[in-house]
């Protein structure tokens, strides 16, 4: 990185990046596959359609509503570019949900709270989490072709521009602390904050999934199809090298990620250190 994190610079660097790196399309006229009756039932019995939905709307909201309270106008740009890709991120989901007819509905969306920039970093933080395992499952789900191959393409559109915004996040909040004279140090530990809070909601996702009343047992139909031989190490791996795939796109003068892709490859380490041991220590049993 050649450019000084935080300067005038860095800010016009990752933000006309972002701008140019914009793509236009429309989800109706995307080239939507036609699906068989497998796929059709692999497509249907995915049980997060729903909470993606939401998700995307709940994204599109929050940051647009954060947009017009952004005063330096490069990156209010940016932002509101943001807005409206997850406005159609939101939008490319209707689209998924009324073709194939899947079962999922709209919720109402909670009010925010009168502090905008703490809801836009809360969810900043959140989408960096669910890119980084979003990268690894999405992998997997290819791999095993659990549909189309066509399907998988209209998706990377989406995974690419979730990339972006990681990215642009990661280096807006460098640029942003730096401005308020904030430290490495502070900064790293105020990471981990927020990574903390994103990982609690991802965990009451979870749990909410698995509610008995959620009527749709994923866990014994669908995800046996590319569980099987599932390995939390092999998943771990998959995520930390397609995010450094992911991010080879992107300039080098550019921060990137590197909190979780630092744990990740920790994780795998001790993990492969663990797998070596294993059959001495049971042997020496
Ligand atoms: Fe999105
Ligand atoms: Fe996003």
């Amino acid at each position: 990185m050649t450019v000084k994190a935080g300067s005038q610079a860095h800010k016009e660097l990752f933000c006309q990046q972002f701008i140019e790196t914009h793509q236009n399309y429309d989800p109706e006229t995307l080239p939507w596959p036609e699906l068989d009756e497998a796929a059709l039932a692999r497509l249907r019995g995915v049980p997060f359609w729903q909470e993606v939905y939401h998700t995307e709307r709940r994204a599109g909201a929050i940051v647009d509503a954060f947009t017009p309270q952004v005063s330096d106008p490069i990156v209010r740009e940016a932002i509101a570019l943001q807005g409206l890709e997850e406005t159609r991120h939101a939008k490319l989901i209707r689209v998924l949900i009324d073709r194939y007819g899947l079962d999922a509905t709209e919720q109402p969306l909670e009010t925010f709270p009168n502090d905008l920039e703490t809801a836009f970093i809360d969810f900043g933080f959140g989408e960096c989490l669910d890119a980084f395992l979003g990268f690894g499952a999405f992998k997997t789900a290819r791999q095993s072709a659990f549909l189309p191959e066509a399907m998988f393409d209209i998706f990377d559109v989406l995974m690419f521009e979730e990339t972006r915004h990681i990215v642009f996040f990661i280096n807006y909040m460098a640029w942003r602390e730096k401005r308020r004279g904030h430290l490495a140090p502070t900064r790293a530990l105020k990471s981990a904050w927020f990574y903390g809070r994103a990982l609690r909601r991802l965990m009451g996702m979870v749990q909410r999934g698995q509610e008995p009343n959620d009527g749709r047992d994923f866990a014994v139909t669908q995800a046996n199809m590319f569980l099987d031989g599932f390995s939390f190490r092999g998943f771990v791996e998959d995520c930390y090298r397609e995010n450094a795939r992911r991010m080879s796109a992107f300039d080098p003068d550019l921060m990137q990620p590197r909190l979780l892709p630092a744990v990740a490859d920790l994780a795998v380490r001790g993990l492969r250190l663990w797998d070596q041991r294993r059959p001495r220590l049971e042997r020496a049993a």
